[in-house]
């Protein structure tokens, strides 16, 4: 089977891609990646030598390019998940997020369909067009309830309201051209390569450095967070065994106000980060003026993935907040090199015959 992922130089991307080329030596597995701020190939090093791995430098905006890609290496099945993804910088900058988000996916629907009718199935190798989406489509809870996948959509930002466009398209896709589609919807992620501008990662490294860690309004926000293996996990199965024109749902029922975890990070980061200048951690945070249109409460219910295809989230959060604190510990030039947009050049070096 050959399999395009789009972003996988972001942070679930390289975690999907590394997840794909281990568990499928037997697969193609191709990263589509246009190397933003957000897209980092020194997250990929530990298959960059793969067999069955590739690379392709592009934009999914980019019709000539997404076309090349998917007669060259006859792509059977995608994993789209190239966007704009922060939050915050969509209340700063929505452009780029219409742009990518949903201009991108069109593209990528487009071209999917072209490609496809032009080459006949091949009988045991599925076609899908997986979109991962997320949760933040159905807007925002109050103090009770869960998303459902009858959940009606109702995006409060520029990020969810571009992922909610994108979801759409995909749904008139099924509809309209038959196109195998499957849309996922999945809470907060956390775990390695994760860039330091999403909250956990901000914290970790604000926390080592002696910055101040800025809690938005009064911390008392709620998010579903999900470890980002348990998440590629679901992305592969939901990949091989999700029903057609179907929507899944994907979270591990661990809700946490922001200013709690923030607290337990800092209670972490107390016990293991020797070398940080300001301890305890928690008398850097500071109460900072709150995001536009906050969303107050995530909370996912992931029951229709775990009866129909048999996954569930294995990874506690105690265990899973401890790895990441010290892998983020253990990787501090990978976050400085990072921030600096050092490793572009990393590119240039190794990936010349795809440039
Ligand atoms: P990320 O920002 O870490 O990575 C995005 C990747 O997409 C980067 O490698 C970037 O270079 C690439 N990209 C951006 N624009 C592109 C373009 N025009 N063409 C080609 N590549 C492009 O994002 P992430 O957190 O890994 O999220 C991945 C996907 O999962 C997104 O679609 C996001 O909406 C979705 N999602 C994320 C979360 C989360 O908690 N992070 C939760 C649910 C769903
Ligand atoms: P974030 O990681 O940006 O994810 P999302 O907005 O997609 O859920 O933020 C998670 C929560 O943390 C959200 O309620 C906003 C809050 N937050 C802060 O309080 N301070 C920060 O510096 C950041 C980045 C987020």
């Amino acid at each position: 089977m050959n399999i395009l992922i789009t972003g996988g130089a972001g942070f679930i991307g390289s975690n999907l891609v590394a997840h794909m080329v281990r568990k499928y030596p037997d697969y193609t597995i191709v990263n589509f990646d246009k190397l933003t701020y957000a897209g980092n190939l020194e997250s990929l090093k530990s298959v960059e030598g793969a067999k069955n791995y590739h690379f392709v430098k592009a934009d999914i905006c980019d019709k000539a390019a997404v076309a090349k890609v998917l007669s060259e290496f006859k792509i059977d099945s995608i994993m789209h998940l190239a966007a704009e993804s922060h939050v915050d910088r969509s209340i700063l900058g929505p452009e780029e997020f219409l742009n990518t988000n949903m201009h991108g996916t069109f593209v990528m629907l487009e071209a999917a369909r072209k490609h496809w009718s032009e080459s006949e199935p091949i009988e045991a190798i599925r076609r899908v067009f997986l979109n991962v989406s997320t949760d933040e489509v159905y807007g925002s809870l109050g103090a009770v309830g869960t998303f459902t996948e009858a959940s009606p959509y109702a995006p409060n930002s520029p990020y969810s309201a571009s992922k909610a466009g994108a979801d759409h398209l995909v749904r008139a896709y099924f509809k309209t051209y038959a196109l195998p589609t499957v849309i996922t919807h999945c809470s907060n992620n956390y775990g390695p390569y994760q860039f330091p501008e999403k909250l956990i990662p901000l914290m970790i490294m604000n926390a080592i450095e002696g910055k101040d860690l800025p809690v938005y309004g009064d911390g008392l926000n709620v998010r579903d967070w999900i470890h980002v293996d348990d998440h590629c996990k679901a992305l592969d199965g939901v990949l091989h065994q999700g029903r057609l024109g179907e929507t899944y749902n994907v979270g591990s029922d661990n809700e946490w106000e922001n200013i709690r975890l923030v607290r337990t990070l800092c209670a972490i980061l107390d016990e293991v980060s020797e070398a940080s200048p300001v301890k305890p951690h928690d008398g850097l945070i500071k109460y900072v003026k709150d995001r536009p249109g906050h969303d107050q409460r995530y909370s996912i219910d992931s029951s229709k993935i775990k009866s129909e295809l048999g996954w569930e989230a294995l990874i506690g959060f105690e265990a899973g907040l401890r790895s990441t604190v010290k892998w983020y510990l253990e990787n501090l030039g990978w976050c400085q090199r990072l921030r600096s947009g050092e490793y572009k050049d990393y590119y240039s070096e190794n990936y010349k015959d795809n440039a």
